[in-house]
């Protein structure tokens, strides 16, 4: 080992990476920039010479968790050097030296790029953080985790501004990448063997207002048509921007997968007033049922938050209502976490942690039933599924649908990272099991 925390050239990284899949591609950049400058991956974390932690601080259980490791790793680890960027390290910058002494150098978005010369300078502590609207990450070289499926940023930050959220404080107003930038980038994964593209935005349906001409209806006929590319999904929908052409285009488009993730929030209006949502309950409804119209069978995904300061227990009644209503195929559920800075923070009327938990419960025992139905539905169906990784037990592998559900298949049979045809044969919890019917395509070829 030569790098160290009093200076020289790394020659071995561990990145660990906490948050959204935004967080997780950034890491991809950061691997792709490192291994260019002669950086190479460490066995484990014990043994690298630089460990970076890419943050997240959505909640607060996100937050605690980054910084019980990087505490744990600062003190076990003192001759690595310990770099800290993502969410919390625009919104804390150099204050993350002083709750964390053991951290040598903290950096932002707008680093990424200079980041093997910040590394070798950094002779014992440093912050670099420029300005994140300015960031052009989008461009560095990347380290893709799959041969098969690639995620692309169309737009950075988000202009939303909900009451409880701190993503527009950390990660900068809306900006949408350049048109022909991104299709370009999906022409060179196309022929590089990719063949699913998952655009990643804050709010993407709100893509390209700021540009001339440009919207995400187009944007996504536009990625569909590049040739090679079998599968497009996105995330995430905000329901306000979910104009009827993106619903037609992505009925229109085979390419276009039958998968909507539609954070709902709250099921109750006063609660998605306070939010500052910019829709209602029946407004929401309306957009699920003009999916479906257009998509019969389109798998439906959302996000609820359920203790939001001020929630009755009417307001959760009208949210488990409105579950009960749409029948989500899938939802990630969270419990509302106060966060500085946010309009929200300034509420009164916060929910004991006693009802919280309750309601939480509640809303989670729904939620299963209703994934677990979503999931027999695909019994005795057959479906086109993407090997993304290994399952928890070594003798599985995780497909996806193009409706995102999880199908484990055996792993003899199934490659990783190829395209299969498989016959849905059993479900059970967050998964469906099935068997291959054929693999119709091995990874990284890229002509038919
Ligand atoms: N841009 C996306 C993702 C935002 S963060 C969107 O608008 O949906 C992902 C989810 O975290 C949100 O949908 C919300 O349900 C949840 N979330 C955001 N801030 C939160 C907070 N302060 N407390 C609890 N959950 C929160
Ligand atoms: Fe946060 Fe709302 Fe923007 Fe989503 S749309 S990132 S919840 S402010
Ligand atoms: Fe977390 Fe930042 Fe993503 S706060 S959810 S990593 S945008």
């Amino acid at each position: 080992m030569t790098g160290h925390a009093s200076g020289g050239r790394p020659t071995s990284y561990f990145i660990r990476t906490f948050g959204c899949q935004m967080n997780m591609h950034d890491t991809e950049h950061l691997e792709g920039v490192l291994e260019d400058s002669g950086c190479i991956l460490a066995v484990d974390i014990t043994q690298a010479d630089v460990v970076i932690f890419n943050t997240c601080m959505v909640r607060k259980s996100a937050e605690d968790k980054a910084w019980g490791q990087i505490r744990a790793t600062a003190s076990r680890n003192q001759s690595a050097v310990i770099a800290v960027c993502g969410c919390m390290a625009e919104r804390y910058g150099v204050e993350i030296m002083s709750r964390c002494p053991g951290v040598n150098l903290v950096f932002g978005l707008d680093s990424f790029d200079r980041l093997a010369d910040l590394l070798e300078r950094c002779d014992g502590r440093l912050c670099d953080l420029g300005s994140i609207d300015d960031a052009s990450i989008d461009r560095l070289p990347s380290k893709r985790s799959s041969p098969s499926a690639a995620w692309i940023p169309v737009s950075h930050g988000c202009d939303r501004f909900c009451s409880y959220c701190i993503v527009p404080l950390v990660r900068g107003r809306e900006r949408s990448r350049p048109f022909d930038e991104i299709t370009e980038e999906v022409r060179r994964l196309a022929d590089d063997g990719v063949l699913e593209v998952t655009l990643l935005g804050q709010n993407v349906n709100s893509y390209g207002r700021e540009l001339d001409g440009a919207s995400f209806a187009g944007l996504l006929e536009a990625v569909a048509n590049q040739p090679g590319i079998r599968r497009v999904k996105f995330e995430t929908s905000h329901p306000g921007d979910l104009s009827d052409s993106i619903l037609r285009v992505m009925s229109e488009t085979a390419e276009v997968c039958e998968y909507l993730h539609i954070p709902v929030q709250s099921g109750s209006n006063s609660i998605l007033e306070a939010m500052g949502r910019g829709y209602d309950r029946d407004y929401y409804l309306q957009r699920v049922e003009r999916a479906r119209e257009l998509m019969p069978g389109v798998v439906v995904s959302t996000d609820i938050m359920v203790g939001f300061p001020g929630e009755t227990d009417d307001d959760f009644e009208n949210t488990m209502d409105l579950v009960r209503a749409v029948g989500f195929d899938a939802a990630f559920m969270f419990i509302y976490s106060r966060r500085e800075g946010t309009a929200a923070a300034a509420m009164e009327n916060e929910v004991s942690q006693s009802v919280l938990k309750e309601r939480f419960e509640a809303l989670s025992r729904l939620q299963s039933r209703l994934t677990g139905s979503s999931l027999s539905n695909l019994v005795g169906s057959t479906v086109e599924l993407l090997v993304e990784c290994e399952a928890r037990s070594g003798e599985y592998v995780v497909g996806r649908t193009r409706g995102n559900q999880v199908v484990l298949l055996p792993a003899e049979d199934a490659p990783l990272h190829s395209l299969v045809e498989a016959s849905v044969t059993s479900a059970g919890g967050h998964a469906a099991r099935g068997r291959v019917d054929k693999v119709i395509r091995e990874p990284g070829r890229s002509t038919w």
